[in-house]
């Protein structure tokens, strides 16, 4: 899978690439993360990328032609765009599981007052990560890119990911490790029994009382 983020801050991303799980598929090959600064694709003096609305209002607005052009030069017909914005639809898992599915996607993230609306007429999905507004759609672009990767064929266990929070609309398991009692608190007999019939009810059982207890709109 290819990955491209088009960008104003490329240096935002530093971190995100060269640490644990998303540097290992990295380097495996299994994906290729590329950072595109999309003022290299401005033809206004001083790579200008953004400018005041029509019609007045506080702000600047990214223009469509950097944009535009930057999705002339690496849109294919395998490419998925997405546009980071806090108006898109609501991001869960099973989005992401469909877009671990995709070959290429090609993350837009905004910065300042937002982008110029007809730049959603060359977007296939627009993503918020939540009701609240970022400064930029770069925070945004990790959480999509890594919730995605961790998902691809090879870059974890299927079992890492097969019970995970929101499959089957159920929260995770409650999880313990050594020792088997600490500050008083015991590990739940069960765990320790070698009985794996029994650990897998007990798994599923605190699946849904987890998720009775804290998430019960996931029930519904
Ligand atoms: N850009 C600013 N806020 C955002 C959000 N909540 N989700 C996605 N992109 C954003």
């Amino acid at each position: 899978m290819k990955i491209d983020i088009l960008t104003l801050f490329p240096e935002m991303y530093n971190g995100f690439k060269e640490e644990s799980i998303i540097k290992r598929a990295i380097e495996k090959g299994i994906v290729e993360v590329n950072i595109i600064d999309f003022r290299k694709y401005s033809n206004e003096p001083n790579n200008k990328v953004d400018d005041t609305p029509y019609g007045g209002g506080s702000g600047m607005v990214l223009m469509c032609d950097p944009i535009f052009r930057a999705l002339d030069d690496i849109k294919t017909d395998d490419s998925k765009v997405i546009m980071l914005t806090p108006d898109g639809k609501v991001y869960n898992q099973s989005i992401a599981y469909d877009l671990s599915k995709e070959k290429h996607i090609i993350l837009l993230c905004g910065h300042y007052e937002g982008f110029d609306e007809r730049i959603r007429s060359i977007v296939d999905l627009e993503i918020s990560i939540g009701d609240y507004v970022l400064t930029g759609g770069e925070l945004a672009s990790m959480v999509v890119a890594d919730s995605v990767i961790r998902l691809v064929d090879g870059v974890i266990t299927k079992d890492s990911h097969l019970n995970d929070s929101f499959n089957d609309n159920l929260l995770d398991y409650e999880t313990y490790t050594k020792p088997s009692e600490y500050r008083g608190m015991k590990v739940p007999d069960v765990l320790l029994s070698g009985d794996h019939k029994k650990i897998d009810e007990f798994r599923q059982n605190s699946r849904y009382n987890r998720t009775r207890d804290r998430r019960p709109d996931l029930l519904k």
